[in-house]
């Protein structure tokens, strides 16, 4: 993943002692980069990269309340949340389960564009547009119907490695993603007609009514936490006969945890539910890993889904 965000306090002296706050964490000298940051923020007591580092030092020392409070901290003195905390405030049971702040997901993947594709498929084998792919080709298959689509949407395009795979398939991709510095990745691959920086519930909202023969989600439903409105929308723009097709961590409970990775994992039964309440009709739900994270294969489902 990317290098831990920074956003300066506007202080030249606030700024180096987090400076040296964070070389003392990086040594594993905790209590001497929270005493460091404990100055910083002194300084500068809107000083979100500090205040969040220090929540992070809180939590690794096991001092559960004044991590809360400092994440705390970290979220207010940043509106857009670019930090994550609030995600943090989850992951430790101070705040309730909710969608992840826009901001973080598009500082996250700007930071992220340039070593994307190393860091992904080279590092963590990641093969989410793969399994779209076969998963989509056996639907079409069984369905004794050919895997070609005059229009299709990729969500959540990021450098437009899902366009890739399904390139021959394909008349005209739009691709939607948060992230400017993931799309202009995605465009200058040359795979894509349109291409819009937006939040995909926003960007499928702009599309007319039965306008897409393909919407794909490649490793972007665990950046979503509740897919009844972006399931809604996907029903309403996928034209008759049309698949939405997509990968998902997931896990063996019911319903939808937040992950160590702060990624999203989605019980199978209610992805499950959510489609059969949307009115769209699972064509395939199977167990398939897009990923390993630390040598070990991340749980998943690969969904297919068909407009009737
Ligand atoms: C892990 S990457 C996957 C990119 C691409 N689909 C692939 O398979 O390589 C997730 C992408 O989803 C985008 N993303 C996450 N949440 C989003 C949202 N709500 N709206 C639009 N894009 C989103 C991120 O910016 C990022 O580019």
């Amino acid at each position: 993943m990317p290098a831990r965000l920074f956003l300066s306090s506007g202080d030249l002296t606030a700024d180096r002692r987090f400076e040296f706050a964070r070389d003392l964490q990086l040594k594993g000298d905790l209590p001497a980069a929270a005493d460091l940051l404990m100055q910083a923020i002194e300084l500068a007591p809107d000083f979100t990269s500090a205040w969040f580092t220090l929540a992070d030092i809180r939590e690794q020392l096991g001092e559960h309340e004044a991590a809360v409070a400092a994440y705390q901290k970290a979220q207010t003195s940043d509106p857009g949340d670019r930090h994550g905390a609030g995600l943090r405030l989850m992951r430790l049971g101070a705040e309730p389960l909710a969608g992840m702040p826009q901001a973080y997901v598009q500082t996250l993947f700007d930071q992220y564009a340039p070593r994307f594709e190393t860091s992904l498929v080279d590092d963590l084998g990641y093969r989410g547009p793969a399994l779209l792919f076969k998963a989509v080709l056996s639907v079409r298959s069984a369905a004794r119907k050919p895997a070609f689509f005059k229009r299709a949407i990729d969500l959540g395009c990021g450098t437009g490695l899902a366009a890739a795979a399904f390139a021959k398939e394909v008349d005209h991709f739009i691709g939607v993603d948060l992230s400017p510095r993931m799309i202009e990745r995605a465009r200058a691959t040359g795979l894509y007609a349109e291409l819009d920086v937006a939040d995909m519930l926003q960007g499928l909202r702009a599309r007319p009514d039965a306008s897409a023969d393909l919407i794909l989600a490649a490793d972007v439903m665990v950046y979503v936490h509740d897919m009844t409105p972006l399931l809604a929308e996907v029903a309403r723009v996928l034209a008759p006969d049309g698949l939405f097709a997509f990968t998902v961590e997931s896990h063996a409970g019911e319903g939808v945890v937040l992950g160590e990775g702060l990624r999203y994992a989605h019980g199978a039964s209610r992805v499950w539910a959510l489609i059969a309440a949307s009115g769209l009709t699972l064509e395939r739900l199977a167990p398939a890993s897009a990923r390993s994270e630390g040598g070990a294969q991340v749980p998943g489902l690969v969904v297919v889904a068909v407009k009737r």
